[in-house]
């Protein structure tokens, strides 16, 4: 008999259902919560998701019964912004900036992203893993089952493979789903700095071919910023990654107003993320062609700013929003997706139910797997977490805490937490 596993006495089931498409306006607060809910799985698929009675009566004797205490269920978290491979840490720039060199300072005398880079360079594949598997644990123990994961700290075609098959092997041996992107343009490295051209067209003609002959992305990133990629070079590396298939995704007027938004919507890209910089026409241009804005605002917590993405107009103009952690060793170290809901909360006015659609079904249709995951009805893979809470509210409310008690990926446990201290 196949094997089947229920889920039981659950204060709230937010199954986050409703449109096959991302959600927008006033949708992004219908989370479709049943309360004393419960859910039936059966081959790593949810089989049922309803009232406790109606779950309850499906129940065979096979079945695995998880009682979860009135605690909350939620989808599984698709962060659908990541850097989950690096070497090292860059935990003494962190200091410096806590005395007050800026990000960019320090990008500019060659440290930030090139000090991950040489790292980077000299590491084996083999210990790229061994730390993906450290952070894969975190977006775990964080209620995270997807991650779209990018590479871009290898800057040659060499390093840059090893970052994607470090990533298709953080795929197959962790519960962890990775969606992988290419992000050979994260930077101009220093031996190219005064012949840019040169990388550009080695990003076009080596290594976008090489990635898609291998199959190790499904879709393309620039950094289109000042002193970084410009609009141009932008447009000439996600054309062609377009013209081989790929999806669309760009790291957009995060650091300075830089046409980037409108580059989203003239090229059709599934997201523009960052978006710090916007302006109006920016976001017209996004509504236009259907780009979901991805914002993250841990990044900008991190880098000491106050120059949040202005979510709500973004909302009002019915842009179907997504929230990820840009979980990277620079400007966002952070994995965590309730702690980037608690900062949208307190600083865009996102609301704790907006931000848990941003952060689930809106990301995955962003992903191309809003067929998949991202809610809890029938049909979709069981990727579902157990919140040691009583409201979801209290999710992004209660910040800096693990909130996660159990996290099944495919039906599987995936994290349990620890023995911790009784409480009666
Ligand atoms: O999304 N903006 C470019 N890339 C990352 C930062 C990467 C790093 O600092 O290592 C970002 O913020
Ligand atoms: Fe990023």
């Amino acid at each position: 008999m196949a094997k089947s596993l229920a889920i039981v006495n659950c204060s709230q089931v937010v199954t986050v259902a409703g449109p096959a498409r991302p959600r927008v306006g006033a949708e992004l607060c219908e989370l479709s919560v049943i309360k004393d809910g419960a859910l039936l799985i059966r081959n790593q698929k949810i089989e049922q998701v309803g009232k406790r009675p109606v779950v309850e009566g499906l129940i065979d004797d096979a079945c695995e019964i998880v009682d979860a205490g009135q605690r909350v269920v939620l989808p599984g978290f698709v962060d659908a912004h990541t850097h989950p491979v690096f070497a090292g840490t860059r935990a003494g720039e962190f200091e410096e900036r806590s005395q007050g060199t800026t990000y960019q300072e320090i990008a500019a005398r060659g440290g930030g992203i090139q000090s991950t880079v040489r790292a980077t360079r000299g590491a084996p594949l083999g210990q790229l893993v061994t730390a993906g598997k450290r952070y894969a644990n975190w977006f775990l123990r964080n209620g995270t089952t997807t991650v779209e994961a990018k590479s871009g700290y290898g800057l040659t075609l060499e390093d840059e493979l090893k970052l994607l098959r470090a990533i298709k092997q953080l795929d197959q041996e962790t519960p962890l789903r990775y969606v992988p992107t290419f992000l050979g343009a994260h930077d101009i490295p220093p031996e190219y700095k005064s012949q840019r051209e040169h990388y550009v067209s080695l990003l076009i003609e080596e290594m976008l071919p090489r990635v898609v002959e291998e199959k190790l992305a499904e879709s393309c990133d620039v950094f289109c910023e000042k002193r970084v990629f410009t609009v141009d070079e932008s447009r000439k590396i996600l054309s062609a990654a377009r013209a081989h298939g790929l999806r669309l995704r760009m790291h957009a007027d995060q650091l300075s107003l830089s046409g980037g938004a409108e580059l989203a919507a003239e090229l059709g890209a599934a997201t523009a993320d960052h978006l710090e910089h916007v302006d109006l026409k920016g976001i017209a241009a996004l509504k236009s062609a259907n780009v979901q804005p991805v914002l993250l605002p841990g990044s900008v917590y991190a880098l000491g700013s106050n120059r949040y993405p202005p979510a709500r107009e973004m909302i009002d103009a019915g842009l179907a929003i997504v929230l990820a952690t840009d979980f990277n060793p620079g400007s966002s170290p952070t994995p965590s997706i309730p702690m980037a809901l608690s900062i949208a909360a307190t600083h865009m006015k996102v609301s704790p139910a907006e931000g848990i659609t941003a952060a689930t079904i809106n990301a995955a249709y962003s992903l191309g797997r809003g067929g998949e995951i991202g809610s809890l009805e029938p049909g979709k893979t069981a990727d579902f977490v157990i919140h040691d809470c009583e409201d979801y509210s209290e999710i992004p409310y209660f910040f800096g805490i693990e909130h996660p008690w159990r996290v099944y990926a495919g039906g599987e446990l995936a994290f349990e937490r620890e023995r911790e201290l009784a409480t009666d």
